[in-house]
């Protein structure tokens, strides 16, 4: 046991896991064994750079680059990504694209550069390769995004997995963003970020690193344009990051740095170029468009770990509707599991579950449950037993069964990348659908198991399916919470498929967004969690996953009232806005911080009911487009540098401005406002942009500011739709998308279009159609006219 090693073991058992006691020591040592058998040695190894090139073999899209001792293939493909592999790796077999591989664009072909290069010329790239191997992004217009130095290879010399590097240069004013869910974002800033998806056994701050959503994806934004990066590797890694700085002196480069480290997988990239809206457009297409989630899922959701009886979850839904506050969603933890055991109900406890939840129902208040991978291991059990019966367990390199601890002590864990296994787990939803819940929470998936010391996951030995490859848990440990989403998504598409499966994760990877959205999982209640909790929602969107959000007021101890009403305002502008905590944290509804948290507390409730139709037309759009709801300041003007560096401002689709008070004592903040007239959406104060300005922000509400020309359908008191359109300035127009809402099931709504014009005093808002222009399917609240 090593310093590390020891301090993680204190914190196991000061975290209350050690309740789970010797059983976490046991674990961990066992866990040892497995992998010191077998895992192989690390042996002596062999350095390996491409060499220089000796010959091209052009093909479809691009073609293949020989070098002395590796391989280059390079395609463009229709939906403009460029793949490039080395080794001979080509796009498939891969997690994270879906629906096979986009087809080659056959307008790009391979062609001579200078100095022995070569490269290809596609609509919105081209790809220069030197002929030691170096591989350049370069926009139409020529500028480099990007330089990739030839890579480096260590091979072990009696064969085995490869560990590789890539160290790439990047301009002096671009900004990093993505690598998955990160605590100390949106902007990574220069330092080591791993790719191992991690719980990190505690609530985490902002300088925890890896947390449990880690994916290698990088968004780079510079004057020259913007990329995303996808290195499509499932192995442990490391992203180390450097910005740049022009004219330097301080120490920094004048180009920016970054260097990915992997233990092993094959080295293939996708870049994508172009606007921040083309790139993450062009990830979904390639990853798959993000799930449509129910839209009573865009309410307000009331979690809680520990209500522990079916009384106290109509305490909590009583106490809403007494003080007509908006609920839509509660969530049931591990509390209301028989003995913790996933697929379960405690019968004491809950004894009426399907009867509570269709009261719950009737009120509009949907049962979420929580579903956590790791099944007890006790025959007896009908989890345990049904698994055993299709062989679903994952199994060590002897052969044995592979123990890990969770809640419910010594568990048992599905390989979820086997279709075999993802068929009967999906199955078991029907359980859960019977009990009368309408969405899954995944949790524990990364997957964690309690080891009081080393890593809380599986042994890295582990065997697993990998869809009939076969290799261990290096390879399949970051997609383990990707496969069980896609087994939870597919088997609700068979059992309930009338209606949108609901269901967010707290592991994932590259592409789980076809499945559901996440969450930021223990985000510590303080200050400094309240701005990772902005971080996350911000770097997830810009790497494809657009739905999630943080617990509001922090999953432990107890928020101060500012504290908690600051979170309860910006987790109202987020796709999940959800309250939860931990078993022994204290109380989180609105009402128990006194009655002026609860008059603020209810605005921001009301507001949201409001935004709901709003909400629902940004999920269309993401999944339409990719774009997420919440955007970075600089989404629609990337080349704003001071844009580029604001991280505690954002945008809510293409009309909206938020602004939230992320520190204690404010009672009005600088906002940084891009170009364009914005109007402070309670008092219609206008602001004009480029620039920043002081606006209020007492504790009533935090700023949000609506963009001129904006159109914004909202709900009305009585239910029905109404547009909340804001003066253009003179001489301008604006506009917007309304996607109506069209139920919980599949149903395609047509997307309306509306353009907004100023004509003198008046605004004219015209629908426009393939047959012209009509007037707008609802009323329209014409606002900032002063
Ligand atoms: C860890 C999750 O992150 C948290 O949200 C949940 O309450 C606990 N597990 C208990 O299930």
């Amino acid at each position: 046991m090593d310093g590390r090693d020891l301090v993680r073991s204190v914190r196991v058992v000061g975290s209350g896991r050690g309740a789970l006691g010797l059983r976490t020591v046991r674990a961990a040592w066992r866990r040892r064994r497995i992998d010191a058998a077998g895992l192989p040695r690390r042996g002596a190894e062999r350095a390996r750079v491409p060499g220089q090139v000796e010959s091209v073999e052009p093909g479809p899209g691009g073609g293949v680059i020989r070098f002395s001792r590796s391989e280059l293939r390079i395609t463009v493909t229709v939906n403009g990504a460029v793949f490039w592999g080395w080794d001979g790796s080509g796009p498939q077999p891969s997690y994270a694209l879906t629906g096979g591989c986009p087809e080659p664009d056959p307008r790009a072909v391979l062609e001579p550069d200078k100095d022995g290069g070569w490269r290809v010329v596609a609509e919105r790239v081209t790809v220069v390769v030197s002929r030691h191997g170096a591989v350049e992004v370069c926009t139409p217009g020529g500028v480099t995004l990007r330089r990739d130095l030839p890579p480096r290879w260590w091979e072990p010399v009696d064969g085995g997995t490869a560990r590789w590097m890539q160290r790439s240069e990047v301009a002096a004013d671009a900004r990093f963003f993505g690598l998955g869910g990160r605590a100390s974002g949106p902007r990574l800033r220069d330092g080591t970020y791993r790719l191992w998806n991690t719980d990190p056994g505690r609530a985490f701050a902002p300088d925890d690193d890896p947390l449990y959503l880690t994916m290698p994806v990088q968004l780079v934004v510079a004057d020259a344009g913007t990329h995303l990066l996808f290195h499509d590797t499932t192995w442990d890694g490391t992203v180390v990051l450097r910005e740049g700085e022009e004219g330097a002196g301080s120490g920094h480069d004048q180009v920016g740095r970054c260097e990915v480290r992997m233990d092993g997988g094959p080295l293939r990239c996708w870049v994508m170029v172009g606007t921040p809206a083309r790139v993450l457009q062009t990830w979904a297409s390639l990853t798959g468009a993000p799930a449509l989630p129910p839209a009573w899922a865009l309410g307000h959701h009331h979690a809680r770990w520990g209500f522990g009886s079916e009384q106290e979850v109509r305490r909590i839904v009583a106490g809403y509707q007494e003080r007509d506050l908006p609920l839509d969603a509660v969530h049931l933890d591990i509390d209301h599991y028989d003995d913790h055991q996933v697929f379960t109900v405690d019968r004491e406890r809950f004894p009426k579950l399907p009867v509570l939840a269709e009261e719950l129902r009737r009120s509009g208040v949907r049962l979420v449950s929580i579903v956590d991978p790791a099944v007890k291991a006790a025959p007896g059990n009908s989890v345990y037993d049904g698994g055993a019966a299709v062989d679903a367990f994952v199994r060590d390199a002897s052969g044995r069964t592979v123990l890990g601890v969770v809640w419910a002590g010594e568990s048992v864990y599905p390989d979820f990348t086997h279709a075999r296994v993802r068929s009967w787990w999906g199955g078991l939803y029907e359980e859960r659908l019977g009990q009368g819940f309408s969405g899954f929470w995944h949790d524990m998936n990364e997957p964690t198991s309690f080891h009081a010391f080393g890593e809380p996951t599986l042994p890295r030995s582990a065997r697993h399916a990998l869809e009939g490859r076969g290799g261990d848990h290096r390879e399949a440990h970051n997609v383990y919470a990707l496969c069980m989403a896609r087994a939870a998504y597919e088997g609700l598409r068979e059992l309930a498929p009338q209606e949108r499966p609901f269901l967010f994760t707290r592991s994932g990877w590259a592409g789980v967004q076809r499945y559901g959205g996440t969450w930021s999982g223990d985000v510590a209640t303080g200050w400094p969690g309240l701005r990772a909790s902005l971080s996350l929602v911000l770097g997830l969107g810009l790497c494809g996953v657009p739905y999630s959000g943080p617990d509001v007021g922090g999953f432990d101890g107890s928020p101060s009232p500012e504290l908690y009403l600051r979170w309860f305002q910006l987790g109202s502008y987020l796709p999940l806005f959800r309250t939860h905590a931990s078993l022994r944290a204290g109380r989180r509804e609105p009402w128990e911080f006194g009655p002026e948290v609860l008059e603020h507390a209810r605005v921001a409730l009301l507001e949201r009911r409001r935004l709901l139709p709003y909400f629902v037309t940004l999920a269309h759009l993401a999944r339409r487009t990719g774009a997420p709801y919440v955007r970075p300041l600089w989404w629609g003007a990337p080349e704003d540098r001071s844009l580029r560096d604001c991280e505690d401002t954002f945008l809510l689709g293409d009309g909206l401005l938020v602004a939230p008070v992320l520190e204690p004592g404010a009672d009005r903040r600088a906002v940084r406002l891009p170009r364009g007239r914005w109007y402070d959406t309670v008092t219609e104060q206008a602001y004009e942009g480029p620039g920043q300005v002081l606006v209020d922000a007492p504790l009533s509400r935090i700023p949000v500011l609506a963009r001129a020309g904006a159109v914004v359908p909202v709900r009305r008191a009585d239910g029905g739709l109404e547009l909340e359109v804001w003066a253009p300035a003179r001489g301008r127009t604006g506009g917007g998308l309304v996607v109506p809402d069209a139920g919980d099931g599949w149903d395609e709504p047509e997307i309306e279009r509306y353009v907004v014009r100023r004509q003198g005093r008046q605004v004219v808002v015209t629908r426009e159609g393939e047959d012209g222009a009509s007037e707008p399917s609802c009323p329209v609240r014409v606002r900032g006219l002063g």
